[in-house]
């Protein structure tokens, strides 16, 4: 089975003339283990699908299948939940929290569902990311490079499906 999957999946902004329709009815699965790249110029959607495969925003219709969930089924506290449990994100402008330093934002998520961080877990995401020695750093303190890795390690820390 399918660990992801959408079935006439659309997004629209906006209403009449000025409607976008970013998303028009994707089809798509995605197997456990699987990689894959979505490819596209600026503007065409990915970050709209993405938005919708993990549960940030809801479709305007079709349905996002997760580890055999329908997640329009879920209550916005639940999906929260779902969200933070199943799904890891990098955000496109990665949205760290500027007041907490690297090793916070990194176990943040995990925190918030109230478990205890698996420290071999992350010290092993941290070491091949290569933030070792910035795990005491403020975000505004870090390169680009740095700041992305980190929005990286966050989205592995909770062992994501
Ligand atoms: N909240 C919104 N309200 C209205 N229109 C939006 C909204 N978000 C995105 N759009 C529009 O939907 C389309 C797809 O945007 P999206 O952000 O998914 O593109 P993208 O492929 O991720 O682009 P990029 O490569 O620049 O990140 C664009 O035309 C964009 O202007
Ligand atoms: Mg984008």
């Amino acid at each position: 089975m399918a660990l992801l999957k959408t079935q006439a999946l659309k997004k629209h902004y906006g209403n009449g003339d000025t409607a976008v329709h970013a998303l028009d009815g994707v089809n798509l699965e995605v197997e456990s283990g699987e990689f894959v790249a979505i490819v596209g110029t600026s503007g065409s959607g990915k970050s709209t699908l993405l938005h919708m495969l993990g549960g940030l925003d809801r479709p305007t219709s079709g349905n996002v299948t997760i580890d055999g969930k329908d997640i329009s089924t879920l209550k916005d506290e639940e999906l929260t939940i779902f969200r933070r449990r199943k799904i890891g994100f990098v955000f496109q402008n990665y949205n760290l929290v500027p007041v907490l330093n690297v090793y916070e934002n990194i176990v943040l998520p995990i925190e918030l569902d109230g478990k205890e961080p698996d420290k071999t877990h992350i010290d092993k995401i941290v070491h091949t990311l290569g933030l070792d020695h910035k795990m005491n750093n403020l975000p505004n303190n870090l390169s680009g490079g740095q700041q992305q890795r980190v929005a990286i390690a966050r989205a592995l820390a909770a062992k994501p499906a």
